[in-house]
């Protein structure tokens, strides 16, 4: 399986200008790698973006009609985008998405044809609570609620712990190898020993070019989802490399 890096541009650069200036040096720098790449920059800068493989970092659970200031996945799909983040945990605590409607938005997302990036993840207090496996279990078996067999080959599970987002405090590698371990337990759960082999999961949480290499090698994960250092094509550049 190969290898997936997914930049998470969140609600950066500030202008045009600075995004396509990011997107063509990190295109520039990985021309010759043949780790697979997906930049999701913010809506507004999708179509200005061409070269490398884009997903959206959001999408609506409604096809289409009255739903003001929401972009379908269809619209998102016309645009060439190939993938969508589905789940991040800044769209559950800070627009308290559900499990119920992070359902809906894949199950709309997947009949545009889109491939899904499921985000789940404990929180600071669940991990201290020692709740973090039934929270995992949770978003998994929720969030994939209806979805059969042959749908879940369109996604993928990026495991991020909310304490490790942003914060420079990334998961260890013991413990994010046992979250790991434990996804695909529930995945076989839920479908069976193949899917749960070929599921890809990836790591985020304050990857960095220095810590990338090591969460592939040691943890059982199948890429990494980078927020802050996808936003440094230097340091981007670097971290894609170094799981080449
Ligand atoms: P971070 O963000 O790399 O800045 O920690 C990761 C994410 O939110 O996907």
């Amino acid at each position: 399986m190969k290898n997936l890096i997914v930049a998470n541009w969140k609600m950066n650069p500030g202008n045009q200008k600075e995004a396509k200036i990011l997107f063509e040096a990190i295109k520039k720098g990985i021309k010759n790698v043949k780790t697979e790449v997906v930049i999701c920059p913010p809506f507004v800068y999708l179509s200005l973006l061409k070269g490398l493989t884009l997903g959206a970092q959001n999408c609506s659970w409604e096809e289409k009609g009255a739903f003001t200031g929401e972009i379908s996945a269809l619209q998102v799909r016309d645009l060439k985008v190939e993938y969508v983040i589905i789940g991040h945990s800044e769209r559950r605590n800070y627009f308290n998405e559900t499990d119920i409607q992070i359902n809906k938005k894949v199950k709309k997302a997947l009949s545009a044809k889109l491939k899904i990036i499921l985000c789940i993840g404990e929180s600071k207090e669940e991990w201290e609570s020692g709740k973090k496996v039934e929270v995992l279990e949770r978003q998994i078996t929720e969030g994939l609620k209806g979805i059969n067999v042959k749908e879940i080959r369109n996604i993928i599970i990026a495991y991020e712990p909310v304490f490790a987002i942003g914060t420079g405090d990334n998961c260890s590698i013991d413990e994010t190898m046992s979250s790991i371990l434990f996804i695909r337990k529930v995945i076989c759960k839920l479908y069976n020993r193949v899917v749960s082999d070929n599921i890809r999961v990836l790591y985020g949480g304050s990857v960095k070019s220095d810590n990338s290499a090591l969460y592939i090698k040691n943890t059982g994960a199948n890429g990494l989802l980078v927020g802050g250092a996808s936003l440094n094509a230097e340091e981007f550049i670097k971290i894609v490399k170094s799981v080449a």
